[in-house]
């Protein structure tokens, strides 16, 4: 929204939320998530057109155009539990909408939905005899949390789905307006509503199919003399493949891909497409053993028992440039080592806030510090769980010097010079490589 603000100044911008403590956030400096480059863009339309409020019914009353972005979790209740979409946040603000409305708007899906979504929340909609008719169009925001204000100003898409009748073309073409301000045309997708719900859905499931399928040639890669680097490198140079998303890791996290992958399998489930469904749950199913592969692997090259060792975790973030924490591997990885009684000392430049949230029943166990130098004395191992580019240029000689011997690091996200590191003394182990150690067992 902020992003619409400052690229539309003739449109007027309200962002409400039922979290009085996030909306002031918003209206500070001291914004309510971190990601670069988000606050230049909310100071540049704040105050001018872009506002923030707790005052929802008034914003509805107001708005021509809303733009639904409520979180909607995987359901922990009833019926698909642990898979469906919980879909009742959603559903209280269409009926909030219902109940202020006093002329027609536009209603957009921001958030992501189940297929077939926008015709249920059409029937509630217009469900009224006050002759207010409601468009609802889905517009599945692609941005990924890291590079946020990059991926909305420069986005590969947009997606616009609208219901094929003469007011699902109008309410399109509004919102098409909307992004023309800056995206070229040929870059905003329209679609009918299900395939832009499903597009969605799709989107975040190939992602992390891609995660999965390299993750799960690392741990072949381990066991040979292969290197799931090179292998990368190898593949990601067809252009059928390209490139990108093929770092073998810890595994993936954040908020998305887990309950994504869950509401589409659920879906194929609920139209009996099971076949299917099985192929889309394996990919959470090797995430889960790369996680558990990564904490065997310190277990066992730690001598096997870690029992009072002393193990530094660098980074708590499920990705770099972020300090959300929600479905991180880092908290994972943190329960299995204090399930083998492991001490734990944690350091991350923007997530230690989540971690204490995160590990709150743990805290006597856990230390968190800001410095890594200070989280890596005295460790036996350090694990490099969150990509953050601060890590590779620390001095590792420095952190060596004031660790226990052996000194171990556990290389999750491979952005440390293995030989380099080797060559200090450290035993390494990357991910998807085999492991440098100075002892033969
Ligand atoms: N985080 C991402 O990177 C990302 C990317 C693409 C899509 N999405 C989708 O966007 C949606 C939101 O994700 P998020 O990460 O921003 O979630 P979030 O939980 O951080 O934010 C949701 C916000 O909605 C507010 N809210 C809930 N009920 C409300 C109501 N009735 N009225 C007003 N406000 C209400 C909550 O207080 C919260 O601040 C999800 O469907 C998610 O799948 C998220």
């Amino acid at each position: 929204m902020a992003v619409i603000a400052m690229k539309c100044p003739e449109y007027k911008v309200t962002v409400v939320d039922v979290n009085a403590s996030r909306i002031d956030a918003w209206q500070t400096d001291d914004l309510p998530i971190y990601e670069p480059g988000l606050l230049e863009v909310v100071k540049a339309a704040r105050g001018r057109n872009l506002f923030f409020s707790t005052d929802i019914k008034a914003a509805i009353r107001e708005s021509e155009i809303i733009f639904v972005s409520v979180n909607t979790p995987t359901k922990t209740f009833g019926e698909g539990a642990g898979k469906a979409a919980d879909l009742q946040y959603w559903e209280k603000v269409a009926r909030e909408i219902l109940q202020e409305s006093t002329a027609s708007k536009v209603v957009i899906e921001k958030s992501t939905l189940p297929v077939r979504t926008a015709s249920t929340m059409e029937s509630i909609l217009n469900a009224n005899s006050r002759g207010i008719h409601f468009e609802v169009v889905s517009n599945p925001e692609f941005l990924a949390e890291g590079t946020a204000v990059k991926d909305l100003l420069e986005p590969d898409r947009v997606l616009i789905g609208a219901q094929q009748t003469e007011a699902g073309d109008a309410a399109c073409r509004e919102v098409v307006d909307i992004y023309a301000h800056w995206v070229p045309r040929g870059r905003i997708l329209t679609t009918n509503v299900w395939s832009s719900e499903l597009s969605k859905l799709v989107a975040n499931a190939f992602l992390a199919q891609r995660i999965s399928s390299i993750n799960s040639i690392s741990a072949l890669c381990e066991r040979t003399d292969a290197s799931v680097a090179e292998v990368a490198r190898v593949i990601g140079a067809d252009s059928r493949l390209g490139a990108r998303f093929l770092n073998a890791s810890v595994g993936f996290g954040g908020s998305c891909f887990k309950k994504d992958i869950l509401n589409l399998v659920y879906i194929c489930e609920s139209y009996g497409l099971n076949e299917v469904a099985r192929y889309w749950e394996s990919v959470l199913q090797m995430n889960d053993y790369q996680e558990t592969r990564f904490v065997r692997a310190m277990v066992r090259g730690m001598f096997n028992t870690i029992v009072g060792k002393r193990i530094a975790l660098f980074g708590f973030a499920f990705k770099a440039d972020t300090g959300d924490t929600r479905e991180t591997p880092a908290l994972y990885i943190s329960r299995m080592l204090l399930e083998e009684r492991a001490r734990l000392v944690i350091t991350d430049p923007k997530a230690l806030g989540n971690a204490k949230a995160d590990l709150a029943d743990a805290l006597d166990r856990v230390e968190l510090v800001e410095d890594p130098y200070e989280a890596a004395a005295g460790a036996h191992a350090v694990a490099v769980v969150t990509e953050w580019a601060l890590y590779r240029e620390l001095d590792w000689g420095k952190i060596y010097d004031s660790m226990e011997k052996p000194a171990f690091v556990f290389d999750g996200r491979n952005i440390l010079e293995h030989r380099r590191l080797f060559d200090m003394g450290f035993n390494v182990y990357p991910i998807g490589m085999p492991a440098m150690k100075h002892f033969s067992i």
